[in-house]
């Protein structure tokens, strides 16, 4: 049996390397999902592949959570994940529980308003950790805080310079956000 595809919309913020990752497991067959809308809290490269490539994209610098409630109803949205959203998002009541985030470290460790991208890997490494990796979390009111769902690990090298330990987590990243989200959208099913 083929699994409904689920509806999503992808926040972004940046470069939108997470949103064509998604895209690439979509394609792959290894996310059911459909990516129906992408909403930007402003206009950057992650906005213009979405416009490029034909998905209803809006860009929203601040948005009530009336707001949210009602674009997401007019693209029928089942899930809100998150891609390098850099702002607070008011989630409407209607979506509880089906907001996700990907966060560059591991929770509760190295998060928090502000703790995003570079910053956490360099607060990693000046904090001298020996681990760090990625947390796909519910995202709740509160930044980075809500209920951890998965995160995968990797060793932070003595000589780690930001940079690349930025890229051992990205890659982290890419294999665990769409596998965890597919994991997700199952088990939503399954319900
Ligand atoms: C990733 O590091 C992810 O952890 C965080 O945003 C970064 C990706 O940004 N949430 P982008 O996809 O390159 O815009």
């Amino acid at each position: 049996m083929t699994q409904e595809k689920v509806p999503i919309a992808v926040f972004v913020s940046g470069r939108g390397r997470t949103l064509r990752n998604l895209q690439t497991s979509i394609d792959a067959g290894a996310l059911p999902a459909k990516i129906v809308l992408v909403v930007g809290s402003r206009a950057c490269p992650a906005t213009s592949w979405a416009v490029e490539h034909g998905i209803a994209t809006e860009i929203a610098p601040r948005m009530s959570g009336a707001e949210v409630e009602q674009l997401i109803q007019a693209h029928g949205v089942a899930w809100i994940v998150l891609a390098g959203y850099l702002k607070r998002l008011a989630i409407p009541v209607s979506m509880h529980g089906r907001v996700v985030n990907i966060h560059p470290g591991l929770l509760p460790k190295f998060g928090g308003r502000g703790m995003y991208g570079d910053r956490v890997h360099q607060a990693v490494i000046e904090a001298g950790e020996t681990e760090s990796g990625c947390t796909v979390h519910l995202v709740d009111d509160v930044y980075d805080h809500g209920e951890i769902i998965e995160q995968a690990r990797c060793e932070v090298m003595a000589d780690d310079t930001t940079e690349a330990l930025a890229a051992r987590v990205f890659a982290l990243e890419c294999e665990l956000y769409p596998r965890v989200l597919a994991e997700l959208f199952l088990q939503a099913t399954a319900q």
